[in-house]
Parts: C-alpha cells; sequence; structure tokens
C-alpha cells in the first residue's frame, strides 16, 4: 500500500520575497508529493520563513517557536523547519537554542529544500544549511516551479544587495547582487500567464541595477516583460533612488503595461542622517527624482520607506523627514523604528535615539501620513478606476483588487467571476488605508446592495 502523501504548512513572515519564496518551496515540495495543509496543528512538516529586517521581526519568529514547543511534544515526529534570513543569521546558534527545531536554512538553500527536509524526514537527522553563493558570476538561474497562478504573482529576477546602508541586514543575509537571465525570467512570466496571471511584480531588493557585471538591463527586461501576450500589468520593487535612471524614469511614460507607481524608499528627510545611513543621496537630489517622475507621468504614484531614529537624528533632523512626506504627499508609507542589527555599521555607531523620543516620532509621522492619505483618497471619491480583482475578502463581504496606482479597493457588487478580470469602478468611500466602490457595469440597483453574488457578473 502507497503512503498518504506527507502535509506542508508553511508561514511567511516579511517582504514580497520572502512571499515568493515561501511560495516557491511549497511548490518544490508539492512537486515531490506533499501536500498543503492549512492547520498548523495537522500539517507533518512546518516551515516558518523569516525575516531579520528588525528586532521586532525576529522576537516574533522566537516566540513563535516557543510557542509550537508542545506540538512537538505531542508528536515528536513532527518536523519544524526555520528558513529565511533569521535561519541564515542564527544558523548552528539557533539549532542550540531550541531543542525542537529540527532544521535551519538561509535564502540560498531555498531551492534544496526537498533534499533538506528529506534528510530530517528519512534520517531523523537535525539539519544546518546556511551556505552562501560563493560563486563570483553575475548571474544565477532559477528553473521555473509555478503549481498554481493568481492573478496577480511577484517573480524574484534577482537577490541579494551591494549598497551596505548602514543600518540594514539585507547584505549579510543574501549577500551580493545576481541576476536571473532575461530569458528565463520572460519564460516564468510565460508560464504565470498561461496558469492566468495578468499582473506581475519582478521582485529585487535593489532592482535598478538588475543585470549589474552583464549585459542585460532592468529597461530591457520590462520592454521584453511589455512584449508577453495576456499579460496586463507590470510593477517592481525595491528601487534606490541613487540608481533609478533616467531610462526607467522615462519608460513610466511609455512602457504601456507598466502601472504608473513606484516604490522608491527615501528612510529620512535629513541630509546628514542620509549620509550616516549611507544612501548616497540627498533630500535635494530624491527631491529632483520625484519631479522627473511627474514630468514623465503626471498620474504617478509614489510610495516610500521611512526610519525615525537613527543614531543621531536630532529633532530638526526629523523635521527634514515630515517636510518630505508632507510636500510629496506619497500614496503609502512604511514607518519603521530604526533598529539596531548586529554586524552592521550602524550598530557599532553609538548614539543610540530614546525608545521614547522614537515613539513620539513614529506617532508625529503617521498622523501626518494618516491626514494626507485620508485627503488623498478622499479626493478620489467619485472618480472612476481600473481594479484587478484579485480575491474575495476574507469576510466575504466584499472583492478586492488594486488600481494601476497600487491602491488597495473594496468593490461592493462584483461577483467571484470577476477574481483576475479588470473592472471599471466607480469610487464611493475612502479612507486613510483604502478605496470602495461599485463595478460601474452593474446596474444601478444593484448599487444600494451591500452585496450582489457571482451571478449578477457577466
Ligand atoms: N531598522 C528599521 N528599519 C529598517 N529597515 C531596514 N533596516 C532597518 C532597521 N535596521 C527598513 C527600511 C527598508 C525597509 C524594507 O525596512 O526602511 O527600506
Ligand atoms: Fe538594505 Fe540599502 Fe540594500 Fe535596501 S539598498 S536592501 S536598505 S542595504
Amino acid at each position: 500500500m502507497s503512503q498518504a502523501p506527507k502535509t506542508l504548512h508553511i508561514k511567511t513572515f516579511g517582504c514580497q520575497m520572502n512571499v515568493y519564496d515561501s511560495d516557491r518551496m511549497s511548490g518544490l515540495l508539492e512537486v515531490q508529493g506533499y501536500r498543503l495543509e492549512k492547520d498548523i496543528r495537522n500539517a507533518d512538516v512546518v516551515l516558518i520563513n523569516t525575516c531579520s529586517i528588525r528586532d521586532k521581526s525576529e522576537h516574533k519568529v522566537l516566540s513563535l517557536l516557543g510557542e509550537l514547543r508542545p506540538l512537538k511534544q505531542k508528536n515528536p515526529k513532527k518536523v519544524f523547519g526555520i528558513t529565511g534570513c533569521v535561519g541564515q543569521r542564527m544558523g548552528r546558534t539557533l539549532l542550540q537554542r531550541v531543542p525542537h527545531l529540527d532544521l535551519v536554512m538561509g535564502p540560498d538553500a531555498i531551492d534544496r529544500v526537498g533534499q533538506l527536509v528529506g534528510s530530517v524526514l528519512n534520517e531523523g537527522k537535525r539539519v544546518l544549511d546556511v551556505g552562501f553563493d560563493t560563486d563570483r558570476k553575475r548571474t544565477y538561474s532559477q528553473p521555473s516551479v509555478i503549481p498554481r497562478a493568481k492573478p496577480s504573482e511577484f517573480l524574484t529576477i534577482m537577490k541579494g544587495c551591494d549598497h551596505f546602508c548602514t543600518y540594514c541586514i539585507v547584505p549579510f543575509t543574501r549577500g551580493r547582487e545576481k541576476s536571473r537571465p532575461i530569458a528565463e525570467v520572460i519564460q516564468d512570466v510565460e508560464h504565470l500567464v498561461e496558469k492566468g496571471t495578468k499582473e506581475v511584480t519582478f521582485l529585487g531588493q535593489n532592482i535598478n541595477t538588475y543585470g549589474k557585471g552583464t549585459p542585460e538591463t532592468l529597461a530591457q527586461l520590462i520592454e521584453a516583460a511589455d512584449r508577453v501576450a495576456g499579460l496586463e500589468r507590470i510593477r517592481y520593487v525595491t528601487s534606490h533612488p541613487r540608481d533609478l535612471g533616467d531610462d526607467l524614469i522615462a519608460q513610466f511614460g511609455s512602457v504601456s503595461k507598466l502601472c504608473p507607481a513606484l516604490h522608491l524608499p527615501f528612510q529620512s528627510g535629513s541630509d546628514s542622517v542620509l549620509k550616516g545611513m549611507s544612501r548616497l543621496y540627498t533630500q535635494q537630489q530624491y527631491l529632483e527624482k520625484i519631479e522627473k517622475l511627474k514630468r514623465a507621468c503626471p498620474e504617478i504614484a509614489i510610495s516610500t520607506d521611512v526610519i525615525v531614529g537613527f543614531p543621531g537624528e536630532t529633532d530638526a533632523d526629523f523635521k527634514e523627514t515630515l517636510k518630505v512626506l508632507a510636500q510629496v504627499e506619497f500614496s503609502l508609507v512604511f514607518m519603521f523604528k530604526y533598529s539596531p542589527r548586529p554586524g552592521t555599521r550602524a550598530f557599532a555607531m553609538g548614539d543610540e535615539v530614546p525608545e521614547s523620543v522614537k515613539d513620539e516620532r513614529l506617532h508625529q509621522a503617521q498622523v501626518l501620513v494618516h491626514q494626507i492619505l485620508d485627503r488623498q483618497n478622499k479626493n478620489l471619491i467619485g472618480t472612476k478606476t481600473h481594479v484587478l480583482i484579485e480575491a474575495l475578502d476574507k469576510k466575504a463581504k466584499h472583492f478586492s483588487g488594486r488600481n494601476p496606482q497600487g491602491k488597495i479597493v473594496h468593490v461592493f457588487n462584483a461577483g467571484s467571476a470577476c477574481i483576475g478580470k479588470t473592472i471599471e469602478v466607480e469610487i464611493t468611500e475612502a479612507n486613510g488605508s483604502n478605496l470602495r466602490g461599485y463595478y460601474v457595469g452593474a446596474l444601478r440597483a444593484e448599487r444600494n446592495q451591500p452585496f450582489v453574488s457571482a451571478t449578477s457578473f457577466s
């Protein structure tokens, strides 16, 4: 009699790249016969894909591991693995500190996940794989693994980062920049489109320098993706203001499938803090890039990341950050309190801003951003926009998707037949975090109803 397939549960923390890596691990394991299991308690293999960008992210992982211990006591055969950046950073220490952990592996070991989990299951070993790709070539290959595809998918096109911003752990956990060849990426895009994907977001920690050390560039990849029949939208993340060249800026006005949206972290408005962070641009240079982007594409939405409380940040420095936030009116802002990461240059700087001051600055920035977003989104009431419907909301009250600018829109009179379709939506309500509206193709009579099911949608 054949054995029942092993079941797998993957929990993901952190950035989109981790979401992609988790999908890839589940794809690789599914090919080997594993079946996905939603309930962590019932899975034979539990993988936790982790993030170490801030101290808090690491604490979350360690406390989750503590909570999961009773499951291992109940079923010693259950396999627990840590993958991703915490695995890479803590390595053997993690195996030593957490006796119920069977596997620790870093981001570069993802394509070996089948073999590694197999060693635990079949040989009863505790396994460590934090091997770094030390090959000095500037390219790497990642064979296509696409068991299923959502309307909007992430696709990793490069790994690593060569920037070494002084606060950032990424270059230490993900290594140097390496890119996949355009032909291979385009093949993945085509496979995704065959399975129903309409929008692809290319991922890289420092994506503007995609192809560094090879004749290929990000601009060329965008042009090639624009030619893929059936693909409707292209996005990419994350850009570095210093590396966003004029060719890439111009594409926002010329490449039809490239969405008018760009994530361009500025981190701080203060030139002296930017210098301490080794960001390699000034406030003025950042604002000039924004001007150029708006000239190339007036409807472009720009989102950003901000760190408050970097070592030595004064009140005057922080005011410069508030000034940029007020001036640019970003479409979305991710705000973080500076978190010292062992091994980075900023860790050794000392001059820590007190926690209470960081809290106060974060609060001030959040209040300002919320006011701006609330006003910005309310201005959209009465306008129409195109939304690629991605899913039914968990509470089944509405469908949701994003407009070209990347804003989340909840649509109240769409049906399940619209998942994967781009529909025209009139915005009727808005707040600081989302937009709500109605599919304009639907009957007027339906507008007053809170939710109309699939049958009403053609
Ligand atoms: N502390 C706080 N925020 C950080 N980020 C990166 N490293 C740190 C750190 N040590 C933020 C940056 C980056 C985003 C992904 O995370 O804003 O753009
Ligand atoms: Fe980290 Fe800077 Fe590289 Fe971004 S560009 S991943 S912040 S080192």
